[in-house]
């Protein structure tokens, strides 16, 4: 009787071991897809997201763009991920006024400084109950995602569901976009976001693609890379006499070396007013510099002489290297903490 029983349990165990390793080979297998990007799959990211159930769950890339740049790296994650494709559409479209940024009285440009603002969603609802990850995109508008992402992901419910933010941008990072987005989604996961460059190709995407999985979810201390590494992950704080302001740094070697000098400790740099138009001052090191011919417009941050950082609360013509933008302030707000004689500036990694 004893020796039955033995029997029968290492062949229930064989039973059991059999049918686990049938099962992580499925698993294993389906987090690829037909190009063999692996990414995030519904299927794999289902334990994560608190969904269950073996039947994998579709991916659906939603995105904006107004000028089909954010569009086409769209249509890359839908080839290599085999997604569904849906478009936000606004009820009254953007104009080439609309979005005209050097119109401080813009549509865009009134919508992106008006917290409450939410533009209307136009075309065909989405119905999101199959999807159990969205890869959301959109392009770069004063620093953030465009007030039609807020509409968006107020709409709909996004319980349960895995995002991942994409953008792209003529020159600034990701930022806090993807973070503040976040916010207004409080149930839904967010993974770290990437910004594109307009002219990224299919093999950028892919190879961004094959991080995903491995990126963490997008929150406070996590909010600019899709490598997560902690340093990444802190973000360049200025403040201006003290006050804090939200800054839309530039993606390139220079806020990268900026970066990397304020890791060990913040860095104060003493301005002085300059021309009625700007606010000056030595940053105390050579940063890379790749100088253009740039007319600057009020909140500009710029890399003078490969040196000196300036703040912009007028205009002037001259060859800058661009490091950021202040957001989320009007440019009477931006002039009453530059125009005086002198400001102080403290960067800061946090
Ligand atoms: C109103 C407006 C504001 C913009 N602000 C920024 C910005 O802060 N930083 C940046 O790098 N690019 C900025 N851009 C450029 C867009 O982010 C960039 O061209 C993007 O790829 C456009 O995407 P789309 O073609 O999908 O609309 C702005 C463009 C517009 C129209």
């Amino acid at each position: 009787m004893k020796k039955s029983l033995s029997v029968l349990l290492i062949l229930a165990t064989l039973v059991l071991f059999t049918a686990c390793a049938a099962t992580s080979a499925a698993s294993e297998k389906s987090g690829g897809s037909a190009s063999g990007v692996s990414g995030v799959s519904a299927s794999a990211d289902a334990g994560e997201s608190g969904e269950s159930g073996a039947q994998a769950a579709k991916s659906v890339v939603v995105y904006f763009s107004r000028t089909n740049n954010t569009e086409k790296i769209a249509e890359f994650i839908v080839e290599l991920t085999d997604s569904d494709e849906y478009e936000i559409q606004a009820k009254v479209p953007y104009t080439d006024a609309d979005i005209n940024y050097n119109d401080s009285n813009s549509r865009t440009s009134r919508e992106q400084n008006d917290p409450a603002a939410r533009p209307e969603l136009g075309g065909e609802a989405l119905d999101l109950s199959g999807y159990g990850v969205i890869y959301l995109g959109y392009p770069i508008w004063w620093g953030q995602a465009p007030k039609i992402l807020y509409t968006f992901v107020e709409t709909y419910d996004l319980s349960g569901k895995t995002v991942i933010p994409f953008c792209t941008s003529a020159s600034s990072g990701i930022g806090t976009s993807a973070t503040n987005l976040a916010k207004s989604a409080p149930s839904a996961q967010f993974k770290v976001g990437k910004r594109f460059s307009a002219s990224a190709d299919k093999s950028e995407v892919e190879a961004w693609l094959k991080t995903v999985a491995l990126s963490g979810v997008n929150d406070e201390n996590n909010s600019g890379s899709t490598q997560g590494g902690k340093e990444n992950a802190m973000q360049l704080t200025m403040k201006l006499d003290g006050t804090k302001v939200s800054v839309a740094w530039e993606d390139n070697e220079s806020v990268t070396a900026l970066k990397e000098l304020v890791k060990t400790s913040p860095i104060t740099i003493n301005a002085s007013a300059y021309g009625g138009f700007e606010q000056v001052g030595p940053i105390g090191a050579s940063l890379p510099r790749n100088d253009v011919q740039t007319t600057t417009s009020s909140g500009d941050i710029v890399l003078y002489s490969g040196n000196q950082m300036v703040l912009f609360y007028g205009s002037n013509s001259w060859a800058y290297t661009r490091l950021g933008k202040i957001t989320g302030l009007s440019g009477a707000e931006i002039k009453s903490l530059l125009n005086k004689s002198g400001v102080t500036i403290t960067l800061s990694l946090e």
